[in-house]
């Protein structure tokens, strides 16, 4: 997160990054080295193979955020609202990484889900079902098919309890997704780093800090609209004009794009941790699908926040439950980069045994077997959200600017900022660099 500070610090007007004259000039500048970024890298350097795609990420390999700090779970698309983005990016990134998993060798199974009911909670399986009957394909222009979207099955608890028996007999009814997956987001990851590398005019910088960020408007005919980026990689800095930049540095975005922004338009940002926990122990021996509960709506939560801290598994079988959902608040000195070290994330990011209990809580609800002394502390991650909490459902949100009235007109020398790309981004993320280029960047 020390970066985050660093942009921070960019932009206020005391900042220790002066404007720097641009010394080249380049196509595409990629932020962010998570899976969005790589899956928008990828896409550019095969859709435009002759102009120049870098992607800069700030650590020395890819992933080290978000992205390896997820239930590597591949989403059908099932609980969002029909027309949103998340669930037409989700279905369509679904299939889409199926696609890419097994053309490229990447590890991944499709084990299906349970979404499982107690009795009060039963009209909400029951409109998740009814919703996904009712999905169509997105009609993007780009885009032909009519395969099926969703085929899910609403079950009884008898029928629930076959296909998995350790399971509550408080569990009355469950509704069966067989298009949810699980995937090696690592070798996901590694598989779209290979085709950037392997591209001709795309490249992966690494260990390279973007610290400030400047409109460039063309003075002369020798000069041209577009973007000043500067980075910062080992203690130097230098600056590149880059025709359009896209934005994907997952949860300091809204950072970087506030640094552009007067104060009454910058965007506030809320951050939500979830933990999970490891088990070893009783009570799962015969498990073979992904369990979820249904989303926890009382008075104080909104179902879309989190979707319940479910079971997961990974492709060598282990146990994960998990993501739980805690807000929390960094210090201003934090967001505003004021202070030096990163302490604040750091320490946030260290698992810690005091959320077992609840998590021990929330999984006996569903599956009762489940002991407290089998649960051990594993990844903590941070969903990066754009409203606070209670608010209900907040979509993807692809912001555009432009460095000049002139680019505007003529939709070019975009800067797209994606923003709250939190779950399903992993399972979005190919469809999500579909939509950037083939519907923003192309035919213009
Ligand atoms: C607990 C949890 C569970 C989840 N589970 C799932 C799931 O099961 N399935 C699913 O589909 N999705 C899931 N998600 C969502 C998914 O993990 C994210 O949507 C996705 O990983 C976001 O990727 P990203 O590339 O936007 O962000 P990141 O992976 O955070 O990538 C951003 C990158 O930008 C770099 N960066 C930032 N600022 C700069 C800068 N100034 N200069 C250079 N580089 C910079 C960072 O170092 C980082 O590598 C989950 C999320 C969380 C938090
Ligand atoms: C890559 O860029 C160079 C320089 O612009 C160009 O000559 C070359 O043809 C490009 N490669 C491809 C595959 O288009
Ligand atoms: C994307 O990043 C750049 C630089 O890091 C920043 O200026 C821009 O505002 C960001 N966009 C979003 C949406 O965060």
């Amino acid at each position: 997160m020390r970066a985050l500070k660093g942009l921070a610090r960019a932009l206020n007007d005391h900042g220790q990054y002066k404007y720097k004259h641009p010394e080249s000039v380049v196509d595409f500048v990629v932020i962010g080295g998570g899976v969005v970024g790589l899956a928008i890298a990828q896409r550019l350097s095969e859709s435009f193979p002759s102009k120049s795609t870098f992607l800069l990420e700030r650590h020395t390999r890819v992933g080290e955020e978000i992205s390896s700090r997820n239930s590597e779970v591949i989403h059908s698309g099932l609980y969002y609202p029909s027309e949103s983005l998340k669930t037409t990016l989700c279905l369509r990134g679904r299939d889409l990484m199926y696609e890419r998993c097994k053309k490229h060798n990447i590890p991944f199974r499709q084990t299906g889900k349970l979404v499982v009911a107690r009795s009060d909670q039963r009209s909400y399986v029951e409109g998740l079902h009814a919703k996904s009957l009712k999905l169509k394909w997105p009609g993007h222009p780009w885009l032909d098919s009519d395969q099926t979207v969703l085929s899910t099955q609403l079950l009884s608890g008898e029928e629930v309890r076959e296909m998995e028996p350790d399971l509550s007999t408080d569990i009355v009814a469950g509704l069966w997704c067989p298009q949810t997956g699980i995937v090696d987001s690592h070798s996901f990851m590694e598989s779209l780093e290979k085709d950037i590398m392997d591209s001709e005019n795309g490249s992966l910088v690494f260990a390279t800090n973007v610290v400030r960020i400047d409109r460039h408007q063309k003075t002369t005919a020798s000069t041209e609209d577009g973007w000043v980026v500067q980075a910062s990689s080992g203690g130097d800095s230098y600056a590149i004009l880059a025709r359009n930049v896209i934005n994907a540095s997952g949860l300091s975005s809204v950072t970087v794009r506030n640094s552009i922004l007067p104060k009454s338009k910058r965007i506030p940002m809320f951050y939500a941790k979830g933990s999970y926990a490891s088990y070893h122990g009783p009570g799962v021996s015969k498990i073979k699908h992904l369990i979820y509960p249904c989303p926890y709506t009382g008075p104080n939560a909104h179902a879309f926040e989190s979707l319940g801290t479910h079971l997961t598994l990974d492709l060598q079988g282990k146990i994960r439950f998990g993501p739980d959902l805690e807000w929390i608040d960094p210090p201003e000195s934090e967001i505003t980069g004021t202070v030096e070290d990163g302490d604040f994330w750091t320490k946030e990011l260290i698992p810690d045994s005091s959320k077992l209990p609840e998590i021990h809580r929330a999984v006996t609800s569903y599956l009762p077997g489940v002991v407290l002394e089998g649960l051990r502390p594993d990844d903590v991650g941070i969903r990066p959200k754009l409203i606070s909490p209670g608010r209900g459902f907040q979509d993807f949100l692809f912001h555009k600017d432009y460095p000049s009235v002139d680019a505007e007109r003529n939709s070019n020398n975009l800067m797209i900022s994606l923003l709250g790309i939190e779950s399903p981004g992993l399972t979005s993320s190919l469809a999500i660099a579909e939509i950037i280029i083939e519907g923003m960047l192309k035919g213009r």
